[in-house]
């Protein structure tokens, strides 16, 4: 059930090691974004994909994750979203369509993963060699989760923010449905 997943779909950070998602595996999930809306029908995201160690160490010292997840629990595997300036100069809400479309499918293959907006992106274009045509949306990081992230429906004080307990449990408040719906 679709619910399930969304449910099941929260942001995960840190990872076991002695698990690889393959190419092909990556490849079927952005052939899930591929087949989803874009605005304009102008289909200018790009794709790169990493589920080597080397290229992963240069991801992973590009973004910013919460909780700070240490290099022996970091992701094995990393979706960059781009998008195609030679296609289009504004990508609207093409890369979060994609990017939840991309995470629901690796919930669905038992991986979990997380959105990441906080990017060095000078620094990753240059050592990815990434043309200057593409900018960096977005980068999706992936793997077997080794957290189990709950959702919360108080707020701790005062604030949106998740929290994690004393057991490396993480928190995550939700408004409730009548808090979000205007009419
Ligand atoms: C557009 C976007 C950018 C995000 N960027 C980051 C990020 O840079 N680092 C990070 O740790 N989490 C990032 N997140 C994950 C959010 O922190 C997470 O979605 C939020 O805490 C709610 O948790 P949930 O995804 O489990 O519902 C991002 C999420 C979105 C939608």
């Amino acid at each position: 059930m679709l619910r399930d997943l969304v449910l099941k779909n929260r942001s995960c950070r840190r990872f076991y090691q002695d698990n690889t998602i393959e190419l092909e595996t990556l490849r079927e999930l952005v052939d899930l974004a591929r087949l989803s809306a874009s605005g304009s029908n102008k289909q200018a995201l790009k794709y790169i994909l990493s589920n080597d160690p080397q290229r992963n160490a240069l991801i992973f010292k590009n973004i910013g994750l919460a909780g700070n997840p240490r290099e022996e629990e970091a992701p094995t595997a990393y979706i960059i979203i781009l998008g195609d300036k030679r296609i289009s100069n504004s990508f609207g809400c093409d890369h979060g369509i994609a990017a939840q479309t991309i995470l629901l499918g690796a919930v669905e293959k038992g991986f979990g993963g997380c959105m990441v907006g906080i990017i060095n992106r000078g620094d990753l274009s240059k050592s990815m060699e990434i043309p200057p045509h593409f900018e960096i949306l977005l980068v999706l990081i992936l793997g077997k989760s080794k957290e189990a992230p709950v959702i919360e429906t108080e707020f701790k004080d005062g604030t949106n923010m998740s929290w994690v307990d004393d057991e490396g449990i993480r928190h995550v408040p939700k408004r409730s449905l009548d808090d979000i719906i205007v009419v």
